[in-house]
């Protein structure tokens, strides 16, 4: 429903207007109004939360997908091994990050890739059972994502989509592909930057996993919880003079299918190309 101002409410903010007004919130129309809801957390009223699946006693979905064991894996170094320079402090970090678009030929080394992985989705404490605490916070602990690292330039590992596993903190080979590079920036609406790229960081969303406890309240933090990620992402990148830029546009689909994923009980969310920077 639109909203009108007469007048004098105009004057009295500052704003010369003569004849009636309708503001831009107040055009908002349904659709608009119900995309919105997902920014908000008025769904958890509508919850029982006694009927959840978690509440009903259904088993917990596992925190890291199945790996065929058949694939190629590859031991990521851990914190006590990797060597990764002298980082910058915390204040410093912060103070410089930026979305980088333009990196270098030099590769990213398996060290430092391995930071990077530990830095998103890394265990930080094993736990009794299936809860797992990583570096990064995610709601009800139930760490919806899975990383995906498309690999252009990283020093000794072969190009291909990995993806990585955080409870042994390895990389496995999902499949090669041909023209991998060009069907990625096709997907990513044509963002050549993508391409130029050492890595690239794609997080797939299993809803399910926070579903399971929050039902349909999850997917609101889901989105949070990725920004979490890629925040870090950001930071651990400035540790090592490498930058990475967060994406948010690309084509749903064929992402999806680009990375073998189903498009309904995972797909893409987010990704991040990252690369050495000067
Ligand atoms: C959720 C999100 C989606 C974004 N999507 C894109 C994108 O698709 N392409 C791009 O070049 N930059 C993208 N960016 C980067 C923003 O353009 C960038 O963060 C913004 O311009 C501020 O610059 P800064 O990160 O250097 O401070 C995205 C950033 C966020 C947080």
């Amino acid at each position: 429903m639109a909203r009108f101002f007469p007048p004098t409410y105009f004057r009295n903010i500052g704003v010369v207007q003569s004849t009636y007004f309708t503001d831009k919130t107040a055009m908002a129309d349904s659709l608009t109004h119900k995309s919105r809801m997902l920014l908000k957390d008025t769904i958890r009223k509508e919850i029982d939360f006694s009927k959840t699946d978690q509440s009903r006693g259904a088993e917990q979905p596992s925190l890291q997908k199945p790996c065929d064991p058949r694939a190629k894996r590859i031991d990521l170094p851990t914190i006590a091994e990797w060597s990764i320079g002298k980082p910058p402090d915390l204040v410093s970090a912060l103070f410089n990050r930026q979305s980088r678009r333009t990196y270098l030929q030099k590769p990213l080394s398996i060290d430092e890739l391995g930071f990077l992985l530990w830095a998103t989705q890394g265990i930080r404490e094993h736990t009794e059972g299936r809860l797992k605490y990583r570096v990064v916070p995610s709601a009800g602990a139930c760490h919806p994502l899975e990383t995906y690292v498309v690999c252009f330039r990283v020093k000794d590992v072969p190009p291909g989509i990995y993806r990585y596993l955080p409870v042994g903190h390895e990389l496995a080979l999902e499949f090669t592909e041909d023209k991998l590079k060009e069907k990625l920036v096709k997907a990513c609406q044509k963002q050549e930057f993508i391409g130029n790229a050492a890595a690239v960081f794609v997080w797939a969303a299993l809803p399910y996993r926070t579903e399971w406890r929050y039902s349909l309240a999850a997917h609101r933090v889901i989105l949070l919880d990725a920004g979490h990620v890629c925040q870090n992402l950001y930071l651990a990148c400035e540790a090592i003079e490498a930058g990475c830029c967060a994406v948010g546009a690309y084509d749903q689909e064929a992402l999806d299918r680009l990375l073998r994923v189903d498009g309904e009980n995972e797909f893409v969310i987010y990704l991040a190309p990252v690369g050495k920077v000067q």
